[in-house]
């Protein structure tokens, strides 16, 4: 053991390798940077706050752009994985990621329209390096046979969400109260602390991470090279698009994204049920696989609605004043992680004390329990829609508990869809299957957009129809997942 090694084998943080720390604090300031902004994003884009206008987009479009900018963050997952494993390594990639994602926060802080864009495509393109990336790390500094594993990754959750409610609290004041690029510039503040950290902290990692795949030199020449063209072709599409050689419908892009989503990832599927030479044990857990997908897709394009149509709902019909202080718009979304860190023990005990009883309801029915309690939440929406009608501004208490619901969902769907991706997944694909539990958040996010818009489109007489057909749609989902829980029961048996 080299005197490094020894070190690092020593300190540990909560009874976990230290390097957990330093990717704990890494993921703590990236998702506050990208919680702070996109609480703030759409808000921004239509017609501002009180006493601080926006760019005076429609709902529509600035709720597609949204969709577009959330899908891309998680699409862009797959290639950012793709050049961690074959040519950076995942430490590199992170640190990579990070600088990228702070550049874009920085050129948001430009007061400039025409720049706009560019910012929110760095941000995504550095998220696509980092967020997948960081979370391998974290799997990497446990041998394969090591129990704390999933407390590592619960204690990382952690980070995600004390980080978010910094961003919402931070970027959220500074953004709606002092100048919308103050928030942006706050985002990337956060950021730069993340970097520093990171570059100070990254010895700490030890060999987790550090190099990617083992492959001869000319193939790895090769992928760099095609890597370098690809990179320069999607930079000139870019940058020929921010000085305005060309223009494009947001909502007819968002569709045509949705499109592509839904087409690559039948396609994966398709081609890993049919041509990837498994097994039929295997093809089943892939078929199981993608009924969770299809459930996740449609959870996240509820849950992302927070920072679009809710959003848009909070500014425009919900009473913020307590006292004499006026709470900013984007505060409400603070609910969400402070939520998670509540309930998340609970949830988790939850599951043991029904395990110990052979209660515990398998991965499917989790998931649907996850879309119905999505589905409550918009319940109470219809109802805080319906007040708002009669009578606005309505009270806030709505919101608490459309987020109280949706959070009860989410616990009991992401983490377990994250596990069940590492768990069922054919070995050899491994890698490229979490990339499509990533898949699902990218085309969650690009309904949101579009859902959202729809929501918002005239006001509150498009939000009760909206809001009805997605509650009939992730129910008409849980009780297939239900159903066919019943079927695949005898297939969902551990590796
Ligand atoms: N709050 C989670 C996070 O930011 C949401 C999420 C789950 C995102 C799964 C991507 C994939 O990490």
């Amino acid at each position: 053991m080299s005197e490094q090694e020894a070190n690092l084998s020593q300190s540990n943080f909560f009874g976990h390798p230290i390097g957990l720390r330093t990717l704990f604090f890494t993921e703590l300031w990236e998702r506050m940077s990208y919680y702070g902004m996109r609480g703030l994003l759409v808000l921004y884009m239509t017609i501002g706050v009180v006493g601080n206008p926006g760019l005076g987009w429609s709902n529509v479009e600035a709720n597609a752009i949204y969709g577009i900018y959330a899908g891309m963050v998680y699409f862009l997952a797959l290639p950012g994985g793709w050049l961690a494993d074959n040519l950076l390594g995942y430490q590199k990639a992170v640190l990579y990621g990070a600088l990228i994602i702070m550049l874009g926060h920085f050129t948001l802080a430009i007061p400039l329209e025409e720049t706009f864009i560019l910012g929110l495509a760095f941000v995504a393109i550095g998220t696509g390096l980092l967020k997948p990336n960081i979370s391998s790390i974290v799997g990497q500094l446990y041998a394969d046979q090591d129990e704390r594993r999933d407390s590592g990754f619960t204690i990382f959750y952690m980070s995600i969400n004390i980080g978010s409610m910094l961003g919402f609290a931070v970027c959220g004041y500074l953004g709606e109260r002092i100048g919308w690029h103050w928030g942006f510039g706050a985002a990337g503040i956060g950021m730069l602390f993340g970097v520093i950290q990171f570059v100070y902290f990254r010895s700490q990692l030890g060999t987790a991470g550090l190099n990617p795949n083992e492959m001869a030199e000319g193939r790895r020449s090769t992928l760099r090279l095609w890597t370098i063209i690809t990179v320069i072709f999607f930079a000139a599409v870019v940058i020929s698009g921010v000085l305005g050689l060309w223009s494009i419908d947001p909502v007819f892009f968002a569709e045509r994204f949705r499109d592509f989503l839904v087409v690559i990832s039948f396609i994966y599927f398709g081609y890993l049920f049919f041509f990837a030479g498994l097994t039929s044990f295997e093809k089943k857990n892939v078929l199981m696989l993608l009924l969770l997908f299809v459930g996740a897709a449609a959870f996240w394009s509820g849950f992302d609605q927070s920072a679009g149509s809710l959003s848009i709902f909070t500014r425009d019909y919900v009473n913020l004043t307590f006292g004499s202080f006026q709470a900013p718009v984007s505060w409400t979304q603070f609910l969400n992680p402070l939520f998670v860190v509540m309930f998340a023990p609970f949830f988790a005990y939850l599951w043991v004390f029904l395990g110990k009883r052979n209660l515990n309801p398998n991965t499917p029915i989790k998931f649907a329990i996850g879309l119905i309690f999505m589905g409550l939440g918009f319940i109470v929406m219809l109802y805080a829609v319906q007040y708002a009608m009669v009578e606005a501004p309505v009270g806030v208490q709505w919101l608490l508990l459309t987020y109280l619901l949706h959070t009860f969902g989410e616990l009991a769907l992401s983490p377990v869809g994250l596990s069940a991706f590492s768990r069922y997944s054919p070995k050899k694909y491994l890698g490229q299957m979490m990339g499509l539990w990533f898949l699902a958040s990218s085309l969650g996010g690009v309904l949101a957009g579009l859902f959202g818009g729809e929501a918002t489109e005239s006001g509150l007489s498009s939000m009760t129809p909206i809001f009805s057909e997605l509650i009939y749609y992730y129910l008409i989902i849980a009780a297939v997942l239900i159903v066919l829980s019943f079927f695949i029961k005898g297939s969902l048996k551990e590796r």
